[in-house]
């Protein structure tokens, strides 16, 4: 059977609830089959004990393992405790901020970009993308290795004013480097997909990478435009990997895109048209 990821992010638990979406979720679980669930950041609206009890009760209620990391919605709004307590919340449901999920399939590693001295913009220290490095080489052989922040590495399609991760250049030439195949974000509440061999004339040995942030699961701004609830399926194929985009329409899920990229350095097959 395929190899299916789902990507949700910002759920934003504590504005919107919305039934309706919970229960199609579900469905898409039901008929997809994902073997994980990563939800990157923005579990929770104002970071609130009861906010991360019903994220992760919901989360934990779709029946797959669930790779969780924080958003810098995840922690105290106010002070102190934004600096003394800042991850404690998160901690108590899902242990740790930097978790890793490893089958033969998927190698997950989740990386924590949130700084509390900073309300929007994010970062990841040296350090972490040392342990991302060498967890990535422990990443069994023909698993997809994914790495998963919650800022954003490429920017909104339609109007944000949030920026993307510090040193974002260094930072995925590093992942790259370390071997990610497919590094996922969210924060900017919109579908936004890349592939390096889009972007960037590659050469010799470099590995593609796929950059893919994921729509909001949350709506915590009804009255915002550029904002569709959505969620990400990844799915690899042999030499591909896919990746859809589902939205939010009325009722239920819609496949609003697929794309499909090259996986490792070997172009994508073209179809023939008999
Ligand atoms: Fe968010
Ligand atoms: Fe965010």
């Amino acid at each position: 059977m395929a190899t299916r990821l789902l990507h949700i992010s910002d759920l934003h638990v504590g504005t919107q609830e919305s039934p309706p979406v919970e229960r199609a979720l579900e469905g898409l679980i039901e008929r997809l089959e994902p073997e994980l669930v990563i939800a990157s950041g923005d579990l929770t609206h104002r970071g609130l004990p009861e906010q991360h009890a019903a994220a992760a009760a919901f989360l934990r209620s779709l029946g797959l393992p669930v790779l969780a990391i924080p958003g810098n919605h995840d922690i105290p709004y106010t002070f102190p405790a934004r600096f003394t307590r800042t991850f404690d919340e998160f901690e108590r449901h899902w242990e740790t901020t930097q978790p890793v999920f490893s089958s033969e399939s998927l190698h997950v590693i989740g990386l924590n970009s949130v700084r509390a001295w900073r309300h929007q913009s994010g970062g990841i220290r040296e350090e972490q993308l040392q342990r991302a490095t060498k967890l990535l080489a422990e990443a069994p052989p023909g698993s997809l290795r994914v790495v998963t922040m919650h800022h954003q590495m490429i920017g909104a399609p339609w109007r944000s004013g949030k920026k993307p991760v510090a040193r974002r250049s260094h930072v995925l030439a590093t992942l790259v480097d370390a071997g990610a195949e497919l590094i996922l974000g969210g924060h900017i509440h919109q579908a936004s997909v890349a592939e390096r061999h889009e972007f960037e004339v590659v050469t010799g040995e470099l590995r593609g990478v796929i950059v893919s942030i994921a729509p909001g699961l949350g709506q915590p701004r009804p009255q915002r435009r550029g904002e569709a609830r959505g969620l990400h399926v990844y799915e690899c194929e042999p030499g591909a990997i896919r990746v859809e985009t589902y939205v939010w329409r009325d009722d239920d899920w819609g496949l609003t895109a697929v794309r499909r990229f090259a996986r490792g350095r070997e172009p994508l097959a073209v179809e023939s048209a008999s």
